[in-house]
């Protein structure tokens, strides 16, 4: 079965062509019947609008909608062509519907709906983090292992979720405010590192990681002096929430005290290594405890700042030191893109079989929920 997948639900412009094959004909199979099955990226073709936003230093909603306009048509040919696929031999057409911008979520939406009506086409709205935890049965060790923890953090979500079965979601905890990748954002931000910050917040905490480099040596030298710790919020609150304002808050009172004694080039990094070390802490604590209270098989991580390197050690750390395995996506999968689309619309598509004229009733919703 090929899946066409489109993705405009931020700032990626996205389009993806899936081959789902084997033994994923009945989702609910035993994990070894799905083991021989998999998926097959044609193509996983993407538009990133980061260079029209970053002088924002956050996404412009009126500017995605336009550039996902501009762009929507020429990804979605570009992923097809990259799959040497033509329109006519697509078997399912799955658009993100929600949540996230509407007036970006909408351009997808409405040109996967006039394909399909043009092509007569089935289509599926799919639910944006739900294409984040499928982008963990793209890679080569599929998912499909329940009851499993997935840990959903990206730029808009933090939530840790018991799955139980293909559609079968419990979220036990969530971020009471900011989610973990606006957390690196707007720290970055706070810091003059660029957008976004997650990668941003990484690269400047890897120049002191590196014990040969000038930065290190320097801090070395007035480490006695420059003490650089933040908070851990709620990382022992009796719950699975996390709580990241606090966190941007600190970041802003500590810089601008720092930043009158000590040169911003000697200070940034290691502002950014706390930073990432204490998100990184609250996320693998929180997940480590849903694991003693909830016995998964495994857990995943999935969203945009699971691309996060420390934040996959520690994390896989962590878990496999509970007993159990843990997964993350592909690095080309882990940040937006349509092919995650593309395989949790296949899912949806078996469990509900929609209608052929289903491009009538799709509608976007930028609330939807799990
Ligand atoms: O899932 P995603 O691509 O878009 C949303 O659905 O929000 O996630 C984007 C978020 C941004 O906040 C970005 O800063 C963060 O993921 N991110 C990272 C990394 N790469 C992207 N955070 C930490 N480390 C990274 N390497
Ligand atoms: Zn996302």
């Amino acid at each position: 079965m090929r899946i066409l997948g489109i993705e405009t639900s931020c700032d990626d412009t996205a389009a993806a062509v899936v081959e789902a094959k084997g033994g994923f004909a009945n989702p609910s199979l035993p994990t070894e019947a799905s083991a021989q099955a998999g998926f097959s990226i044609l193509s996983n073709v993407s538009y990133s609008q980061v260079a029209i936003h970053k002088k924002f230093g956050g996404i412009v909603p009126n500017l995605a909608s336009r550039a996902h306009l501009e762009k929507i048509m020429p990804t979605i040919k570009g992923a097809l062509s990259a799959a040497k696929t033509k329109l006519g031999d697509i078997d399912l057409i799955a658009v993100t519907r929600g949540p996230g911008l509407m007036p970006s979520l909408l351009i997808g939406v409405n040109a996967a709906r006039a394909l399909a009506y043009r092509f007569r086409k089935p289509i599926i709205g799919v639910n944006h983090m739900e294409g984040h935890i499928f982008s963990n049965w793209l890679s080569e060790r599929i998912g499909g292992i329940f009851p499993s923890v997935i840990l959903i953090v990206s730029g808009g979500h933090t939530e840790l979720i018991l799955m139980s079965d293909y559609g079968k979601y419990k979220i036990i905890g969530r971020t009471l405010d900011d989610a973990a990748g606006e957390c690196f954002d707007k720290t970055a931000r706070l810091l003059g590192l660029g957008f976004p910050g997650g990668p941003a917040i990484a690269a400047e905490a890897a120049k002191i990681s590196n014990p040969k480099s000038e930065v290190r040596k320097k801090l070395q030298i007035t480490k006695h002096k420059l003490h650089i710790e933040l908070p851990r919020p709620m990382i022992n609150s009796k719950d699975y929430n996390f709580s990241f304002s606090g966190l941007k808050t600190a970041v802003l009172y500590l810089y601008n005290d720092l930043i009158k004694k000590y040169p911003p080039e000697e200070i940034k990094p290691a502002m950014a290594a706390e930073i990432q070390n204490a998100v990184i802490d609250v996320l693998t604590a929180k997940t480590a405890r849903a694991v003693k209270n909830f016995n998964p098989k495994i857990v995943m991580i999935a969203g945009g700042v699971s691309a996060n390197k420390k934040l996959r050690e520690a994390m896989a750390a962590k878990i496999n030191s509970c007993g159990i395995p843990f997964f993350a996506p592909d690095l080309s999968c882990a940040t937006d893109n349509a092919a995650m689309i593309a395989a949790a619309g296949y899912f949806n598509y078996l469990r509900k079989k929609p209608a052929k004229d289903g491009w009538k009733k799709l509608e976007a919703d930028a609330n939807l929920s799990l």
